[in-house]
């Protein structure tokens, strides 16, 4: 067993964090164990999880029901290659998903995390129109977007800091103006016109542009935009990595535009949190496009966990989960103390912009701006003292906890929130 000092020290002799700056981040803090919206630490402390442990965590650490299905899987079939194979998890998974996803969106793609399940819609989006034998090579995203880490997902995102070092290795994308105050759709015709035949896909996260901002958009804009790729020949990707299952209200972002995308991009909380799991939805006639007799018109991408049996059957289990009259209303009493707690914030002249959508709630403070602010870092210590795990995005402050959050708990996270922002100068 290692000992709490021995962890630490093989930590920071061998350990290299995901978004860290070993020159001056905190030691990373030790953990032992979850349960519900609690994070609990080798030092007996507890945290108030209310970021979803980067939006993952759907319904509550160690969720039993989840952490079941796992365990029973595993004792039955871990693994085994996807390709030439299948098995009942994942055709359980395909069912549900299809089932629960917006309507059209027949066949699922499985693969590892958010970035690759972006990186398969962009592959399906550019190979589908090269196999009906049309020249479109380009795609078109929004200002702000953020899509992933990896050199495609990246390519699509908006550049800043986390693109820079890798600028001149990304593939050219037409950019349309941030969607909130942006003059999106005027932009999105002139492309049109301009590039006509050209464009292969518009990729967007639907109403709620998250790393980039938690900035929110109307669902108006993503009906119009819809309709006009649908008449222009271009691939609708939604990337619902982080909007998915319940967090902006009904189950898809989606939803609340009554769109159904040609690619429907999932992960984050698919499998509850639990394991890694990336999805991509198609429609059928994006499927039919690649089935052939001809394998050159196969689609050459997969994983050598595509598919994993106990990742499945965790995803099945968490939608099973979601079902429940229970979630449903678990999201609005979520969403309504939100707003409360906004309401009196909002009071404050430090406070810019409060904003809500279903489980996710956000606002801007007005010291300094971007991903690197200072005051993220200090907010984050701040609540970290009062037993609250956040990572605001630089001046963007949110909350965005596991739906089995007790009200008390959401309640001791705006508290961290309200006593930085009266101290703020
Ligand atoms: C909208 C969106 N797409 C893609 C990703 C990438 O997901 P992952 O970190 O699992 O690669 C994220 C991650 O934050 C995201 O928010």
């Amino acid at each position: 067993m290692t000992t709490t000092s021995s962890l630490r020290e093989l930590d920071r002799a061998h350990l290299w964090h995901p978004y860290t700056q070993h020159g001056l981040a905190p030691e990373a803090l030790p953990v032992v164990s979850g349960k519900g919206a609690l994070l609990e630490l080798e030092d007996g402390r507890t945290l108030v999880d209310a970021i979803s442990s980067w939006w993952v965590t759907l319904h509550g650490h160690a969720e039993p029901a989840i952490a079941r299905a796992i365990a029973e899987q595993a004792q039955r079939l871990e693994q085994v290659i996807f390709a030439g194979f299948t098995h009942a998890p994942a055709a359980e998974l395909a069912e549900g998903l299809v089932a629960a996803a917006p309507r059209g969106l027949t066949r699922l793609f499985l693969s590892d995390n958010g970035s690759t399940a972006v990186e398969v819609a962009l592959k399906m989006a550019l190979q589908f129109h090269q196999h009906r034998g049309e020249k479109r090579t380009v795609v078109a995203t929004l200002e702000g977007a953020y899509h992933g880490d990896t050199f495609g997902a990246m390519s699509v995102s908006g550049r800043g800091v986390f693109t820079a070092p890798f600028e001149p290795l990304l593939f050219e994308v037409a950019r349309l103006p941030e969607p909130v105050d942006g003059d999106v759709l005027g932009a999105f015709d002139r492309l049109l016109d301009a590039r006509k035949g050209e464009v292969a896909a518009l990729i967007v996260e639907p109403l709620l542009q998250a790393a980039g901002g938690m900035r929110m958009w109307r669902s108006e804009l993503l009906g119009a935009l819809s309709d006009r790729a649908r008449t222009a020949g271009v691939l609708l990707i939604a990337d619902e990595v982080a909007t998915g299952f319940g967090r902006t209200g009904p189950l898809w972002a989606c939803d609340h535009s009554a769109v159904t995308p040609d690619l429907l991009c999932l992960s984050k909380g698919i499998t509850g949190g639990f394991l890694p799991l990336g999805a991509t939805l198609a429609t059928e006639r994006i499927f039919e496009a690649f089935r052939s007799e001809d394998r050159l018109r196969t689609f050459f991408h997969g994983h050598s966990y595509t598919g994993n049996p106990l990742a499945c059957a965790a995803a099945v289990a968490s939608l099973e989960l979601l079902k429940a009259p229970a979630c449903m209303a678990a999201r609005d009493r979520i969403e309504a103390q939100h707003q409360r707690a906004l309401d009196r914030l909002s009071a404050s002249p430090h406070v810019r912009n409060p904003r809500v959508m279903g489980t996710v709630a956000a606002l801007d403070l007005d010291a300094g701006q971007g991903y690197l602010a200072r005051v993220g870092t200090e907010l984050a210590r701040h609540a970290r003292e009062r037993g609250v795990l956040l990572r605001p995005l630089g001046n963007v402050v949110y909350i965005m906890p596991p739906y089995g959050i007790t009200e008390a708990q959401l309640q001791q996270a705006w508290d961290a929130v309200g006593s930085f922002v009266e101290q703020l100068p």
